[in-house]
């Protein structure tokens, strides 16, 4: 089917359904455009949290996905493709969490965003990549932390807020593969141009970088900053908002380590497509299901993050 006619169709349908469309940065640029609303993991869980819709279908992955439902129980909450996942949710499961939490009983846990809601559950906070150091500033100073999954931002926000932080061992598969080599070799190329990244990425291109931020932060600097050239370092989604925003500006994506592999997109991200959210609106495919107790415990360590990014 054509995109033109797709879209008319997903149209039809989320007004018939009373659905919205949500979906992140990193989806693809026709998704981007129809979505209701475009946002990074925060304000898309500030959305979700307070949308009238019937239906929400999340153009994003299944851990943002899994956040919506548990904000909102009664709802429906469908994906376009069960299989988005995401390589940092995936970096941690919840039975070597709590046999790691036993080693340290008195810890504060701060878990990402980027976690199932079994995770979630085991929690006492959850942050993103935007309010990591808001989340982090307001436990008192006198707790030691335990930080779960993404060991870059972990330590990233530990460097930031000199905090006493247990970090786990996890990654984003986008975020690792970045190459130091490459993007410097770039900046020698483009020397006028501003090196921007996401707090995910390893340490060494934090530390050259113009300006470390989420998303919505990236893309926030590119419209406020008076340089004209960038090399992003996030995945390349971000730059359809950013092209969008700024016609007048050039953006780079920074390569990763293999010049081939295409691995500064997220493959998880791009499993979705406009085809997929019609099928998902008209089937009403594939809904999120969780256990009410799951979605209990899940909701408290998120609802306190919300409460903290108002
Ligand atoms: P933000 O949406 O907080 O920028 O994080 C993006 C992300 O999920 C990276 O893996």
């Amino acid at each position: 089917m054509k995109n033109s006619i797709l879209v008319e169709k997903i149209n039809q349908l989320r007004k018939e359904k009373n659905a919205i469309i949500l979906a992140h940065y990193y989806q693809v640029p026709e998704i981007q455009d129809i979505a209701d609303f475009i946002g990074d993991s925060l304000q898309l869980s500030q959305q979700a949290a307070k949308t009238n819709a019937d239906i929400i279908v999340f153009a994003g992955v299944y851990f943002m996905a899994e956040t919506a439902k548990i904000l909102n129980p009664t709802k429906k909450v469908i994906m376009p493709d069960r299989d988005a996942g995401c390589s940092l949710a995936d970096s941690i499961n919840a039975k070597d969490f709590e046999l790691f939490l036993k080693k340290y009983p008195d810890y504060i846990v701060i878990s990402y965003i980027n976690t199932t809601a079994e995770i979630k559950a085991l929690s006492d906070i959850i942050c993103t990549s935007s309010n990591a150091v808001k989340i982090v500033e307001s436990i008192p100073k006198d707790k030691k932390i335990i930080f779960a999954p993404d060991k870059n931002l972990g330590n990233y926000i530990k460097k930031l807020t000199g905090r006493d932080m247990v970090i786990w061992d996890g990654a984003c598969h986008v975020h690792e593969e970045f190459s130091l080599e490459r993007i410097l070799e770039l900046k020698k190329l483009h020397p006028e141009a501003k090196l921007i990244a996401h707090p995910e990425c390893k340490e060494p291109i934090l530390l050259i970088s113009d300006f470390v931020g989420s998303t919505s932060a990236l893309l926030n600097f590119v419209k406020n900053d008076t340089a004209k050239t960038f090399i992003v370092a996030t995945e390349t989604g971000i730059l359809h908002q950013m092209i969008k925003a700024c016609p007048d500006k050039a953006f780079i994506p920074a390569p990763p380590t293999d010049s081939t592999c295409g691995c500064n997109d997220c493959k998880y991200m791009k499993l979705n497509t406009l085809e997929k959210i019609y099928f998902s609106l008209k089937n009403e495919q594939f809904e999120v299901n969780l256990e009410n107790h799951l979605i209990e415990k899940a909701y408290l360590p998120i609802k306190r993050m919300l409460d903290l990014s108002l």
